[in-house]
C-alpha cells in the first residue's frame, strides 16, 4: 500500500484494499500494545504530529497524543485560537507551508472542509482530518475495527445510524459501503444526509452489491440491523438550533424499544460523547449490547495504523 503525498480527509480517497489495511494494521498494534504496553519490535516513528484543533475533543486529542507518543513520535497541540490563523489571520495555505518545514504530519479539526482542503493544497506533509462539517474519518476506522472484533466480519451486515444525518453518518456511508455492508438511516425528513453525497455513496453501493436506505420510520428501518448507532442530535456549531433540533429529533431516542426492531444480537455503538437520555437512554448505552468503551479505546489504535501508513518513511 502506498499513502506517499497522499492526506486522510475522506474516505472516499480510500479504496476497500486500502482500508481494510488500517483495520488489519490497526489490530496488530492494538494486539502488540495489549501483549507489551508498546510497540518494542518495531522501529521508533520520532516524527511530531502538529494537532490544531478549532473545536473541543477527548476522544481525537487524547488518542491521537497517546497514540503518536506510543510509536515513538511526538505530538504537538495547537488550539487555533492560540495560533496565528485566528491571532494575525494568516492563512490556512501559509500555515500548512511553515508547519510542513517542522512536522511528519498534521491533524486538524476544523469547522469548514474547506479548511482542510486549504491545509492540505499547501503541506508537503499528510494533513488527517480529525473532524470537520461533512466528515469524521478517523472515527469511522475505529467503527469498522469494532464492529469486526465483535462479530467477526464486515461484509454483509447490516448497519443502522439513527438520528442526524451528519458528519459521523456521512463517514459511516461512506466506510460501511466500502467495505459491503448494507446502511440504513433512519432520520426526520429534513436530517437526511447530504444529497451529494449520498449520491456518490449510492454509486459505490452499486459497485458492491450493497443497499443504501433513508428513511424516517424507525421499525423497518432498523429491522435486521447487526448494528445500531446513533450521534448528538446538536453537532458542534449546530448550538444555535439546539430547541428545534430537541423538538424535531425526540422521536429518534435510541431505547430499549428501538433496539427491539434490530437483531437480538445487535450491537450498538456511539462515536461519543453521548448526551443521556436524549439520542440514547442509559438502558441502551450501559446494557451488554453496547460497545461503546471498545469503539473509543479502538480510536487509538486504528488511528496509530493511520500515523504509521502516512508518516513512516
Ligand atoms: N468521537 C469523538 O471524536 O470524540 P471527541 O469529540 O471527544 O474527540
Ligand atoms: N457529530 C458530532 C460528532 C462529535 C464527535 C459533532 O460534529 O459535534
Amino acid at each position: 500500500m502506498d499513502f506517499k503525498g497522499r492526506h486522510l480527509l475522506t474516505l472516499f480517497d480510500f479504496t476497500t484494499e486500502e482500508i481494510k489495511y488500517f483495520l488489519d494494521l490497526g489490530g496488530e498494534l492494538k494486539k502488540e500494545f495489549k501483549e507489551h504496553g508498546g510497540h518494542p519490535n518495531r522501529e521508533p516513528l520520532k516524527k511530531s504530529l502538529g494537532m490544531m484543533f478549532e473545536k473541543t475533543s477527548t476522544r481525537t486529542r487524547v488518542s491521537f497524543e497517546a497514540g503518536i507518543w506510543e510509536l515513538g513520535g511526538q505530538p504537538i497541540f495547537l488550539s487555533f485560537r492560540d495560533t496565528q490563523l485566528v491571532g494575525t489571520g494568516e492563512t490556512p495555505g501559509d500555515t500548512a507551508q511553515v508547519l510542513s518545514r517542522y512536522l511528519g504530519g498534521i491533524m486538524a479539526r476544523v469547522y469548514k472542509h474547506k479548511t482542510l482542503q486549504d491545509l492540505a493544497k499547501y503541506s508537503t506533509i499528510p494533513v488527517i482530518n480529525g473532524l470537520c462539517n461533512l466528515y469524521h474519518p478517523c472515527q469511522i476506522l475505529a467503527d469498522l475495527q469494532t464492529i469486526r472484533e465483535h462479530k467477526g466480519k464486515l461484509k454483509g451486515l447490516k448497519l443502522v445510524y439513527v438520528g442526524d444525518g451528519n458528519n459521523v453518518c456521512h463517514s459511516l456511508l461512506i466506510g460501511c459501503t466500502k467495505m459491503g455492508m448494507d446502511v440504513s438511516v433512519v432520520c426526520p425528513d429534513d436530517y437526511r444526509p447530504d444529497e451529494k453525497i449520498t449520491k456518490k455513496v449510492l454509486e459505490i453501493a452499486k459497485k458492491m452489491g450493497t443497499k443504501l436506505e433513508i428513511t424516517k420510520d424507525i421499525p423497518s428501518g432498523v429491522k435486521n440491523a447487526d448494528v445500531v448507532y446513533t450521534d448528538t442530535w446538536i453537532s458542534m456549531g449546530d448550538e444555535a438550533q439546539k430547541e428545534i433540533r430537541l423538538k424535531i429529533f425526540k422521536d429518534y431516542t435510541v431505547n430499549k424499544e428501538l433496539m427491539g426492531h434490530a437483531k437480538s444480537d445487535a450491537i450498538f455503538l456511539h462515536c461519543l460523547p453521548a448526551h443521556r437520555g436524549y439520542e440514547v437512554t442509559d438502558e441502551v448505552i450501559d446494557s451488554k449490547q453496547s460497545v461503546v468503551f471498545d469503539e473509543a479505546e479502538n480510536r487509538k489504535h486504528s488511528q496509530k495504523a493511520v500515523l504509521l501508513a502516512f508518516m513512516k518513511d
